[in-house]
């Protein structure tokens, strides 16, 4: 199998969140310790992806090239892509069309966290379908404000539906989405919703009609959080200031995970650990190297 590429989609203006992301993007902003982009990029490290794009608006991405550079320090390789206008998320696999070159994907939304434990289990068994897609299922008490699945009586997931007002279950579309090579010819055949958006949802369709969609459920033990709101930015920031307080552990450190993918060796993480001089970061990279 072609080995499979990583896209973070953090285009968008996050309105919700004004007046705050009218300063910075909204994927750039904490969550406690870290840049929220961190989180969802560790998910694709976790994923064995070294190559990613990053599709930002135009207008953030030297914020977004600030950041992550040309990813080398976590021995990977960022390409960026702009999104001229937010015409939905399935448009990421056209404008990375060629970043992609067939090879098949696994694209993270920005401002998606996800933590739990045998995560990298799950991420791992998804990277190793060739073939078709596969997205995750997530119990929400508000599934109206997603992508929701319905089931039939047996448990097959027979629908997928963007926003409903009536849900057919509690179970949300995750913005975590592994597709073959075949996402970005299937995404110039969908057509707009009535919101003027290429759903991401319309694309998964198009799997799930020939049966080539896995829904796999994350259950109780899983953490997906929502940064949408000033609120739910803030119970973000705490569920992770708690986890890692707690265990002594970092939450979406890629310097660690590049480390223990052996994407980089101990001298490269002794030059990051140095980057962060003494703080608590610093000394916890240093921590690593003597294990
Ligand atoms: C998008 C997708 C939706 C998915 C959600 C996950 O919604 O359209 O299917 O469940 O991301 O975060 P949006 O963020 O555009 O409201």
């Amino acid at each position: 199998m072609t080995q499979r590429k990583g896209i973070i989609l953090a285009g968008g203006s996050g309105t919700r969140l004004y007046p705050l992301t009218m300063a910075v993007s909204k994927q750039l902003m904490p969550i406690y310790d870290k840049p929220m982009i961190f989180y969802p990029l560790s998910i694709i490290m976790l994923s064995g992806v070294r190559e990613v794009a990053i599709i930002t608006t135009p207008a953030d991405q030297e914020q977004f090239r600030r950041l992550l550079g040309d990813g080398s320090q976590w021995g990977m390789e960022f390409t960026y892509i702009e999104q001229p206008s937010p015409d939905g998320l399935a448009q990421a696999y056209t404008l990375a069309e060629d970043f992609l070159d067939g090879a098949p994907s696994v694209m993270v939304l920005g401002d998606n966290i996800f933590f739990g434990h045998a995560l990298p289990d799950m991420l791992r068994a998804a990277d190793s379908q060739a073939s078709g897609g596969t997205v995750f299922g997530y119990h929400v008490a508000e599934p109206q404000h997603y992508g929701v699945v319905g089931f039939d009586a047996d448990g097959t997931v027979n629908q997928i539906i963007e926003k409903p007002s009536d849900p057919p279950s509690n179970y949300a579309v995750t913005g975590l989405y592994f597709l073959d090579g075949e996402a970005p010819q299937r995404a110039k055949s969908i057509k707009p919703s009535p919101r003027g958006e290429l759903e991401i949802t319309s694309l998964l369709e198009t799997y799930l009609v020939e049966g080539a969609l896995d829904v796999q459920t994350m259950g109780r033990g899983f953490a997906w959080l929502d940064t949408g709101t000033h609120g739910s930015l803030l119970d973000a920031g705490n569920f992770v200031r708690t986890l890692s307080l707690r265990q002594g552990m970092q939450v979406g450190s890629p310097e660690e995970i590049a480390f223990d993918n052996g994407w980089i060796d101990e001298a490269q993480l002794a030059e990051r650990a140095d980057l962060f001089g003494k703080t608590e970061y610093g000394k916890y990279l240093r921590g690593l190297l003597s294990k």
